[in-house]
């Protein structure tokens, strides 16, 4: 996993030439940072837990006090975790080419820290809460024993401002990534099982749209068969290498 598979010709050629770049993420380029993914058999999330009683608004109707606690946990082993070469390589594309945006799925802010400023966050935030009663989003709260704590303005409960199964996707992103893929030259789907909509579609709207589409992930994905270039490797070993073949970073 840590070697770096060949990267054609043709997409550096194309790279270099292109002005507008769309990457979308998923969990796995923060992997290598030692926060869990989703899907793997051993080691995802969702092995060990089950989403019906941690990810949807039911559960949390249900129980909201063992899902802020479960979102507390993930929160906490993601401040413990640090960006790693994936997060910066794309933190050099930003810097290198004329229009670029960064769409994650993930939810850990890893992106933002790494000093992307270009980021559509399409399944919310760990690290913000907001108001279930009011859905507004609430920065602070007074010190409490109640778990999960109460919105400072009317006093229902606050939740994590996280996409769970069931609810839509915030507007104005999925706009935003959806044009951000029909005019990319170039668009990279990196790190995700390309199984949950509707970002699974981003790669697919660029495909239509005559877009260059790369994948680079270790394992294959129902997207695979249809891109342009596959790149089997590790995010954090992959994009530093095509950085540095295409903007010499690094080198
Ligand atoms: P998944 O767990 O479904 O997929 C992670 C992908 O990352 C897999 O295809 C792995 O092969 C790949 N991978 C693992 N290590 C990697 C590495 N070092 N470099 C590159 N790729 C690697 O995670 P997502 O596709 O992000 O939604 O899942 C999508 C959504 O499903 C998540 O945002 C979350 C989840 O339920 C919500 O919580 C709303």
């Amino acid at each position: 996993m840590n070697e770096v598979p060949p990267i054609p010709s043709e997409l550096i050629t194309r790279l270099r030439a292109a002005r507008r770049v769309a990457v979308l993420t998923g969990a796995g380029i923060s992997a290598e940072s030692g926060v869990p993914t989703f899907r793997e058999a051993q080691t995802g999330l969702w092995a060990r837990y089950n989403p019906e009683e941690l990810a949807t608004p039911e559960a949390f109707r249900r129980n909201p006090r063992l899902v802020w606690e479960w979102y507390a946990w993930r929160q906490e082993r993601v401040r413990q975790a640090e960006p790693n070469p994936g997060h910066y390589a794309l933190v050099e594309m930003e810097r290198h080419l004329a229009e670029f945006i960064l769409i994650t799925q993930n939810v850990d802010g890893l992106h933002r820290r790494a000093g992307s400023h270009q980021v559509l966050e399409l399944h919310g935030n760990l690290f913000r809460a907001k108001c279930c009663d009011e859905d507004r989003l609430v920065e602070g709260w007074p010190e409490s024993s109640d778990i999960p704590p109460r919105c400072p303005h009317c006093g229902g409960l606050l939740r994590p401002d996280v996409v769970w199964f069931g609810e839509m996707l915030p507007a104005g992103a999925l706009r935003s990534a959806e044009q951000a893929a029909a005019s990319a030259e170039v668009f990279f789907s990196i790190g995700t099982s390309s199984l949950v909509y509707p970002a699974a579609d981003l790669p697919l709207i660029a495909l239509r749209a005559g877009a260059t589409v790369v994948e680079i992930n270790p394992q294959p994905t129902p997207l695979s068969p249809q891109v342009t270039f596959s790149l089997n490797g590790a995010a954090g070993v992959v994009l530093p290498a095509l950085a540095s073949q295409i903007w010499e970073i690094g080198k």
